[in-house]
This record gives structure tokens, sequence and C-alpha cells, in this order.
């Protein structure tokens, strides 16, 4: 009986071990050992490929879900494998990966879009053709389209007109209802004006049809990308084509009435149908859908985080808040109740400096992503071919190393330029967002009216902050909101 005791823990105590070395090391050698054979002597970034299937999923959601430091992800990085020059391995989202955190090797891999072309899991949700998922001479002639039709002075004027009355508006419900959730009131706001920005969508039983389908697509994003009946992404595929079908219902209605003709664009899809490219091409109706929706993605739930947090951030930062409102209110007396123009935004000298530092501190993208093409080398390190890059554009704008006191809201900070290649809000290069200018047009002509007409409180100051999908206060941040 002892003998056969002694026997049983002999095994155990040699048994549990290698499990767990094999479990540690399983990811390790599996991806690593086919890189060292087909090129002798490469060396990988510092950093660790995690547990089997999962990689560092767990230590991802432990630092962004669990104990809500996401900076501590990398930190923790950093303090393990030391500064690495800002590259480590890891294995995240099912796959093996790059992280880059640092000024040099972020502005890399952004500027070298044939090395770093960009592949996206769930590319069918966003469409063949929209300027997210191509690569290449295709993306450069989208992009141009794209940027032409609302990134030009003349679609800015039009645009900041277009957005004033749904804000003003929604300023108004507001301070009746007196307690609002901003996450949820900046979303509906930003929803109508998007729609109407880009279709001309007015607020109806049609207008909450496709917004209950967009909320199914974004939901798509997230899951994993199975087309079985009953997950995310099949109903986030089914939400795709109901919108398809209403926006080429609306392309048709377009074409019968001979908007392409008349050369007057009123919104972004008249915008993209009637522009011509160097030959004189214009963009195919699949293009023009596939675009219209990638737009509506890329801005709707961005520009409605970075609204919330700026009523967060001001309503903490009261000096802030009483220099902005004396720089809105010289210009409201001349406008006599009239809207702002692009003109009258140009003339603020304090506001660029508040709706960077919301946007710095808000970090609505986190990370982006990209493919390595081929076997590339960067200062002494293998970034091997099919692995993703996750360009860690949040720890450029929350390192000490790049902003003093980084998570003091701080606008007078941006009374200097950042250092280069620092703050990368927007991205870098070749996908450098498009909607930069709308975004900040936005917050803008939404800090004017805000500052000009209201006062806030938030009701949970020390709510805690969950950062997936976005950074939001866990309470929404619920806000007690009057007429001044
Ligand atoms: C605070 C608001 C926003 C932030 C922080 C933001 C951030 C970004 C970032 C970091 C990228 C680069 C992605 C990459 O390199 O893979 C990007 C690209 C993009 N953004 Fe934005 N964005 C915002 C608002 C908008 C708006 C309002 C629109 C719509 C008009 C928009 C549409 C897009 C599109 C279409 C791309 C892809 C561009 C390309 O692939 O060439 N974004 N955005």
């Amino acid at each position: 009986m002892e003998g056969m005791f002694t026997w049983w823990s002999a095994l155990a105590l040699g048994i549990v071990p290698l499990l767990v070395w094999l479990l540690w090391y399983w990811n390790e050698l599996w991806f690593l050992a086919p890189i060292k054979a087909r090129s002798n002597g490469a060396k990988l970034p510092p950093g660790h490929m995690g547990l089997p299937f999962m990689g560092e999923m767990l230590s991802f959601l432990w630092y962004f879900k669990i104990v809500c430091r996401p900076d501590d992800f990398i930190n923790s990085k950093r303090q393990r494998y030391g500064d690495g020059g800002g590259v480590y391995r890891s294995h995240l989202f099912g796959y093996p990966t790059i992280i880059a955190c640092s000024p040099a090797m972020n502005k890399f891999v952004l500027q070298s879009s044939d090395l770093f072309p960009i592949k996206w899991p769930t590319g069918e949700l966003l469409g063949p053709n929209a300027i997210v998922t191509v690569n290449g001479e295709s993306h450069t002639r989208l992009r141009s389209f794209v940027l032409n039709t609302i990134n030009k002075p003349e679609a800015l004027k039009r645009i900041t007109l277009t957005v004033q009355p749904r804000i003003v508006s929604s300023l108004c419900s507001w301070a009746e209802k007196g307690t609002i959730i901003a996450a949820d009131e900046t979303k509906e706001v930003t929803f109508q004006n998007i729609c109407n920005m880009f279709v001309s969508l007015e607020p109806g039983p049609l207008l909450d049809e496709v917004e209950k389908c967009f909320r199914g697509l974004l939901s798509g994003y997230r899951a994993q990308p199975f087309n079985i009946p009953g997950t995310a992404y099949h109903y986030a595929l089914k939400c795709r084509r109901k919108l398809e079908a209403v926006f080429r219902t609306e392309l048709e209605k377009r074409k019968q009435r001979g908007n392409v003709a008349s050369g007057n664009a009123n919104d972004l899809m008249d915008g993209l149908m009637q522009i011509r490219d160097e030959q004189g091409k214009q963009l195919l109706d699949e293009e023009v859908l596939d675009n219209i929706i990638a737009l509506i993605v890329g801005g709707y739930q961005s520009t409605a985080v970075a609204i919330m947090w700026s009523l967060y951030y001001l309503a903490k930062s009261p000096d802030v808040l009483g220099r902005l409102r004396e720089e809105h209110m010289e210009i409201s007396e001349q406008k006599k109740g009239a809207f702002i123009t692009m003109g009258d935004i140009k003339t603020m000298k304090y506001t660029p400096k508040v709706v960077e530092e919301i946007i710095r501190m808000a970090n609505v993208s986190p990370v982006v992503f990209r493919r390595v093409a081929k076997d590339v080398d960067y200062r002494g390190y293998r970034l091997p071919k099919d692995w993703r890059v996750a360009v860690w554009l949040r720890h450029l704008h929350t390192d000490p190393n790049n902003f003093d006191d980084p998570f003091n809201f701080n606008p007078d900070r941006w009374n200097e330029p950042a250092k280069p290649g620092t703050y990368l809000v927007f991205g870098r290069g070749w996908r450098l967002c498009p909607g930069n200018m709308l975004v900040q047009i936005q917050l803008s002509i939404f800090l004017y009216h805000l500052t000009i007409g209201y006062r806030w409180e938030l009701i949970n100051p020390e709510a805690k902050i969950k950062y997936l999908p976005h950074p939001t206060p866990v309470d929404g941040a619920e806000i007690a909101f009057h007429r001044i």
C-alpha cells in the first residue's frame, strides 16, 4: 500500500510539472519552431505566446476587463522584458501577434502599407469594396473619392450647418429630462446626424430600423466569424444585407431623380455617386454602398464616445470649462442666436486644444491591426510572415515619456505640439482617419452649444471606467443636466 502511494505521488510530482511546463511553452514551441527552422538564427521580439488556443487573451482581459487598468497590459511587458524597442511578441485574438508600441515602430508599420497590409477576419461584414478592407491601388483610389467627399472645405462647410439643428434640439431635450445617460444620448444624436450627413435620412421608423441594423452589425465585428444561425456574426450578416437593401433603394431613387447629373451634392451618397477620378470614371453602385456603410460604422460610435468624454472631462474640470465658455460666449454675442459657421470655428483659440485633449484622453481607437505580408526584419528582430501586428496607439497617449502627467486632463499641454510620432489618435500614413476633421468640427460645435446654454454634473464622478468595447464609465456617464 505504502509502495503504491509512493509510486502515485512520484508520478503526480513528475507529470504535473510536465503538464504545466507544456501548457506554458506549447505556444512558444508551436509558433517559434517553424520560424527558427526556416531562418536559422532569427531572433523574435521579446515576449511570450501565452497558453494554447487562448494565447495571452486572459492577461489582456484581466487588464482591460477585470482590474480596468488597460495600460498595465503593456507596462507589465515593459517591466518583464524591458523596453524591447517597443516591440513584443504575443498571441492575441486568435493570432500570433507582434505588439508595436513605440513611436518609431508604429511609424514603421503604419507607413509601410506593402509590408503591413490590412486584413479583417470580419471583412465580409465591412464589404469587399469598402475603403477599410481594400489594399494597394484600389485603396488609394477609394480613399481619394472619400476624402474629396467628406474632408474638403466645401463639404465641411455644409456639414457644419447640417449637424447643428440636431445638436441644439438634443441639448434642449436633455435639459427637459433633467437626468441623462450621456453614453446613450450622444449615440442617438450622433447617429441621427451621421445618417443625415451621409444619406439625408430623417428621424422616423426607417432610421430606427437602420439604427437597429447598425447595432447588430457592430456586435458582429467583435464576435468570432462563424456564420451559424444563432450566432452574433450570423445576425450581423443579416443586418448588413438589410442595410444594403435600404441604401440601394435610396441610391436607385436618386438615379431616377437625376441627382448624379445635377452635380448638386447634398450629402455623402450624392457626393460618392457624382465624383469622378482623373480618367473620368465613377464609383460602381456596390462601391458607393459599401463605403456608405463603412463610413457610418467608422464614424458613428467613435464620435459619440468622444462627445460623451467631453461632457465627462469638462464636468471634472471647472477651470477648463470656464475658459471654454468665455471663448464661446464672445462668439455667441456676435451671432445673436444664429448657427456658427466654419469661419467662426476657425476663430476659436482654446477650443481646438480642448478638443485635442478630449480625443487624446478618450483613446477611442486603442489598437489597430495589420498583417505581416512577408518576413520583415526590424532592428534585429524577425517579424514573421502572416503574423498580425497590433499597433498599440493607446500606449503612445498614456506613456509619461510622451505626455507629462498623461492622465491629467490638461488642454494647455497643446500650447506646444506633441513630440513627433506620439499623437496618433487618428492613426497615421495611408490609412489616417478620413473622418478626423469631421469629428473635430462636430466636437467644437457641440462644445459651443453646450457651454453657452447649459450646466451639468456627473452623478457618479467616481464611477469605474470599463474599456471594452469602448472606454466608458460603467454608469454610461449619468449626468444631471440643466439650462444655465
Ligand atoms: C474620435 C473619433 C475617431 C477616431 C478616434 C478615429 C480613429 C481612427 C483610426 C485610428 C483610424 C486608422 C485605422 C487603421 O490604421 O487601421 C481610422 C480610420 C478610419 N476612420 Fe476614423 N476615427 C474617428 C472618427 C471617424 C469618423 C467620424 C469617420 C467617418 C466619417 C471615420 C471613418 C474612418 C474610416 C473610413 C477609416 C479607414 C480609413 C482607411 O482605411 O483608409 N472615423 N479612424
